[in-house]
């Protein structure tokens, strides 16, 4: 039985990690966050809190858990307050990797480690592993970091990049396609960027990606998302045509018009290549994700 150590199990691809793992016999897993509590805390999940930024807590939890396996999907996520907020977006994003590599290493743990497409500055996607990073935003810049000081460390690894999740959970922040479901269910009209392009990634993919780099041992760098390339414009219209919603609410921007204190890279996606020659992986249409997020979300009132 392998034993894992999750760490951002309150996230959202955290808690799908939880309850999919939770299906699999041959995995012992202790789920953490920086929340004193689990949101899945209904179900009878094993859980502590862990804050990674913090080398003490991190070295003496993996010294007694003694996991095969820390599953890190942890991180400062909102990229605007990651711009402002420099040093707390070093903090979790690289000194938290810091101190799960070393400790990782130590008891020679493989490090599992989630990370994005704005390590790329976008003027060229879609993008393969091999190449060249460059990212135009705080975000981007401390992700990269904490994937280098993964690569660095010498530590077993193997580190995921993904693209704008859509999906669900209990108390989860609000992503892209739940933002523009709940705003249009409230008749609010929203704006989006017609020249920011990328290919949104249904949430049950990255996280069976996750479990097959578990299951076949992979390591290295994979590039997962969805493999429609699309507007965020186009991606909310196509949201509102699945959820019977009224696409007219939805107004056309120009990335270049809006003063955000992050810049976002223009174009990216991903080239899946090797993800589904190595990983067997096949990536849910835009559409059929869609039907899925939306029988998943039945009438919930979203937060
Ligand atoms: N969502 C996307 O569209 C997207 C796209 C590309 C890449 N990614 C990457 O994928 C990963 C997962 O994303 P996500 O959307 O699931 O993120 P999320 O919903 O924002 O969850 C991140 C979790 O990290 C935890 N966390 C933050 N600081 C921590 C710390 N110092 N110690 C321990 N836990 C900490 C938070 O825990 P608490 O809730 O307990 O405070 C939070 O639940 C991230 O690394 C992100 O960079 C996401």
């Amino acid at each position: 039985m392998k034993r894992i150590l999750v760490c951002g199990s309150n996230g959202l691809l955290g808690q799908k990690l939880a309850w999919m793992l939770k299906n699999n016999q041959e995995y012992e897993v202790l789920h953490t966050s920086y929340h004193r509590s689990f949101f899945l805390g209904n179900y009878p999940f094993d859980y502590t809190q862990l804050d990674i930024s913090k080398r003490s807590d991190v070295k003496s939890l993996v010294t007694s858990y003694r996991p095969d396996i820390i599953l890190n999907p942890a991180g400062m996520t909102n990229v605007d307050q990651c711009e402002v907020e420099r040093e707390a977006a070093w903090k979790t994003n690289v000194i938290g990797l810091e101190n799960l590599a070393e400790s990782a290493r130590r008891i020679g743990a493989k490090l599992i480690h989630i990370s994005t497409d704005y390590v790329f500055d976008g003027k060229n996607g879609p993008y393969k592993e091999s190449d060249r990073t460059n990212p135009v935003n705080y975000y981007g810049k401390t992700k990269l970091a904490g994937e280098n000081v993964i690569i660095g460390s010498r530590v077993r690894n193997a580190i995921l990049r993904t693209i704008l999740i859509y999906g669900t959970g209990i108390q989860v922040k609000n992503n892209f396609a739940l933002w523009v479901v709940k705003s249009l269910r409230e008749n609010k009209p929203i704006r989006c960027f017609e020249d920011q392009i990328a290919s949104p990634t249904f949430l049950g993919d990255i996280a069976l990606a996750v479990l097959k780099v578990i299951e076949v041992d992979a390591e290295g760098l994979y590039h997962i998302s969805g493999e429609e390339a699309v507007s965020r414009y186009n991606f909310a219209v196509q949201i509102a045509k699945v959820f019977n919603l009224d696409s007219s609410l939805i107004e056309k921007r120009s990335l270049s018009n809006m003063q955000l204190p992050a810049q976002r890279p223009p174009v990216t996606g991903f080239i899946l290549e090797k993800a589904k020659n190595e990983l067997r992986f096949q990536p849910t249409t835009l559409q059929q994700g869609l039907v899925n997020l939306k029988q998943e979300l039945g009438t919930i009132t979203l937060n």
